[in-house]
């Protein structure tokens, strides 16, 4: 019998979730947006039914799981409404949009019996598997650096017009670290565990009130780097195409890097993994069969919906990459570096 699916949210993000449900087979059965114009539009391309109050949908008995795909700030408050009705919950990123809100979430899914899956889709692309599959060979860990520059320079915004809410610190959580560092935070966690340590240096432009550059040395048992701009750069990145975004981690015994590229194109940019091993001293570059993240993310999603078993990244990573994220605002602020509040996995 095919799961089916609650989507809460019919913005941009949507599109992905909804080719991730096709390609598990699951069936969408209701949509809920408080703006009724997408919902309706939704809910007829998909031939069901739509609700302006994303209750309304919870309370649909037939719905096995929900996808929470609103503005950052709304995640924790519906992520825990679908629970409380018995839902399991994809949940996009960031989990919330502070830290406090992060750690109601982790007691809210640990009294629960649900599945919860963030929506880091990073580490289901297969460069960062196979990354991940070859860090071993690295030996002892020496170094990192997480780059995240992408080109959505004030132009981009100008661009998109209107109240843009993840440009606003309350709702949408500040910028360039939630919106395109997350995801590369998330990855790096994927590869080489979490980092104990930050100290941050933030900045935006005049005129801005959100952090469009932010830079990060991290200590994860060996030195970490992570730096991350928006920028009106066109041509910067591996493809020449202004989406210049990889981890590089050296070891004593040779070093790793992983590019990952434009999230919309997975078929014709595909991410790689560039290795060199001091064994033979060769530098070997490996394409992975080409795959969506986000499909992948979502079939792993509905396989643990009908297992009932929880997968990764669940709700521990989600608040793990919200208390770097806290912790290196706080750093930025108080201009030292702090320690990354840990949670104990129950
Ligand atoms: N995984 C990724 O790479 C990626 C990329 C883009 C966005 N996202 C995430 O997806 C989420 C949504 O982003 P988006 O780009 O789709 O935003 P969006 O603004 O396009 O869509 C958000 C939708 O939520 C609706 N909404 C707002 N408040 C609501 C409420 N109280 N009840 C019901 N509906 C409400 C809005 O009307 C809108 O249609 C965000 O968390 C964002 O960070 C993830």
């Amino acid at each position: 019998m095919s799961v089916k699916v609650g989507l809460i949210g019919c913005g941009s993000i949507a599109d992905f979730h909804l080719n991730g449900y096709k390609a598990a087979d699951a069936e969408i059965v209701h949509v809920a947006d408080a703006d009724e114009t997408r919902a309706k539009a939704r809910a007829e391309a998909l031939n069901c039914p739509w609700s302006s109050d994303y209750h309304k949908l919870l309370a649909d008995p037939q719905i096995d799981c929900v996808s929470v795909c609103l503005p950052n700030h709304l995640h924790r408050e519906a992520s825990e409404a679908a629970i409380a009705a018995g839902k399991h919950v994809l949940c996009e990123k960031t989990m919330t949009s502070n830290l406090p809100d992060a750690k109601a979430l982790v007691a809210a899914v640990e009294a629960s019996d649900r599945i919860f899956q963030i929506a880091y889709m990073k580490r289901f692309i297969p460069a960062m598997q196979k990354a991940k599959e070859l860090i071993p060979r690295l030996g002892k860990l020496l170094s990192g650096t997480v780059r995240v520059y992408h080109p959505f320079g004030e132009e981009a915004w100008k661009h998109v017009g209107g109240d843009i809410w993840l440009l606003n610190k309350d709702k949408g959580g500040a910028g360039v670290i939630v919106h395109s560092g997350s995801h590369m935070l998330d990855a790096m966690r994927f590869l080489c565990g979490d980092p104990l340590s930050v100290e941050a240096r933030c900045h935006f432009k005049k005129g801005l009130d959100y952090y469009d550059t932010a830079y990060f040395m991290m200590e994860a048992g060996f030195t970490l780097f992570f730096e991350s701009a928006w920028l009106d750069l066109q041509n910067l990145g591996v493809r020449n195409n202004g989406w210049d975004e990889r981890i590089e981690i050296t070891g004593e015994k040779g070093r790793l890097e992983v590019f990952t590229m434009w999230w919309t194109r997975p078929d014709v940019e595909v991410p790689f993994v560039r290795f060199y091993s001091a064994e033979d001293g060769e530098t070997r570059e490996i394409y992975p069969q080409a795959k969506d993240g986000f499909i992948e993310e979502v079939l792993a999603f509905v396989n643990s919906v009908k297992e009932g078993k929880q997968g990764r990244p669940d709700v521990y990573d989600g608040y793990m990459v919200q208390a770097i994220i806290d912790a290196a605002y706080r750093s930025n602020e108080e201009g030292r570096r702090l320690p990354i509040e840990r949670l104990s996995r129950k």
